[in-house]
């Protein structure tokens, strides 16, 4: 089968297309002819070197995956061959979905929702469960409240504005300036362009007495600077790294919650965001599909930056 594999971390050239031995389902597993698989910053993480305590060379990555079910192991129950599914694999591992087939554990596997294209699909696991741990898992929201969304048009980001309006919460969200637009037609009542001089009065502005809860998707000096626009009980809810120390003074006063979020993949939850997607509810946002064997384009269009939307590989 055709697979993308890198030999060594290092830029995009370092993803090769090659000829490798199918894979077989071992006991709970199950083999996925694969369809689609969306491209995550993890990856491109990945490729560069930032998890080689955990993955060795050669590796295959792609996290997002979407197929039909060719074959499955021992001691599967819960799927059948033939089903249509969409999965994130296990993450930091070195078996990929860059690939024409994909062996993952049916514990992971969702089944895909009729009417939900195969691409849409693949854009799905990471981003819409990633956002929905931090708001409704982690964040607690609830409708009326007020949420901040720092990040609001990349992958998680609009997944995000869109579940926190369908909570019924009042949404403030950051981007640059060119998206503001599809951010509000997705939920937020306000936006604030990150790169203005005064974003941070503007977002104290709009905090109404506090915000309820504060997504940062972006990092840096994000949770510190959010301490001070919370409500009372208000939760900052982070998935980015933080190699910087961030001063958490100014939250005492506001009783407040510090969540640090790095997904564990569900089944149960991605089949409810399927459903929500299959229903019209939340709507993937890809921005371009390009063929499997131009995985390294995709690295390269993702690190240009300035996309808004998905990039996802197809297998034909
Ligand atoms: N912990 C976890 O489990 C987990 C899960 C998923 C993702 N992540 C991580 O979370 C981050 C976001 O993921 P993603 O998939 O949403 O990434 P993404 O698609 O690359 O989006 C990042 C977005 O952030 C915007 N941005 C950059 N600086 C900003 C700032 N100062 N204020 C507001 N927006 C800013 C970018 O917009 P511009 O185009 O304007 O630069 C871009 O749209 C990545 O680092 C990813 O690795 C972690």
């Amino acid at each position: 089968m055709r697979a993308i594999v890198a030999e060594k971390y290092g830029p995009p050239e370092v993803l090769e297309v090659q000829n490798v031995p199918k894979p077989t389902p071992g006991n709970g597993e199950v083999l996925v002819k694969v369809e689609a698989a969306s491209v995550n910053p993890l990856d491109i993480q990945t490729r560069r070197g930032d998890y080689t305590e955990y993955i060795a060379a050669p590796f295959k990555m792609g996290v997002d995956v979407s197929g039909t079910v060719e074959a499955v192991g021992d001691g599967v129950d819960s799927l059948a061959v033939g089903d249509e599914v969409f999965y994130s694999t296990r993450v930091l591992s070195n078996e990929g979905g860059y690939a024409e087939y994909h062996v993952e554990q049916a514990q992971l596997i969702a089944k895909k929702p009729e009417g939900l294209s195969f691409v849409d699909a693949a854009s799905l696991p990471i981003a819409a469960s990633t956002a929905w741990v931090c708001l409704i898992e982690r964040g607690r929201l609830k409708a009326g409240d007020r949420v901040l969304i720092h990040g609001a048009s990349g992958g998680v980001g609009l997944f995000a504005v869109q579940i926190a309006r369908l909570t019924g919460a009042d949404v403030v969200a950051t981007s640059r300036q060119e998206v503001q637009d599809l951010v509000r037609s997705l939920g937020a009542y306000k936006t604030v362009d990150y790169r203005d001089a005064d974003a941070w009065e503007q977002l104290s502005a709009h905090s109404g007495g506090g915000y309820d809860v504060v997504i940062d998707l972006v990092g840096g000096d994000t949770i510190e600077k959010s301490l001070s626009l919370l409500a009372t009980g208000g939760r900052v809810v982070s998935i980015v790294d933080q190699p910087k120390a961030q001063g958490l003074y100014d939250g005492w006063g506001f009783n407040a919650e510090i969540h640090l979020v790095f997904l564990t993949p569900s089944a149960e939850r991605l089949a409810r965001l399927g459903n929500l997607t299959a229903r019209g509810l939340l709507k993937p946002l890809v921005e371009q599909t390009l063929p499997l064997e131009q995985a390294a384009e995709a690295h390269r269009l993702i690190e240009a930056g300035g996309r808004t939307g998905k990039i996802v590989l197809v297998t034909s």
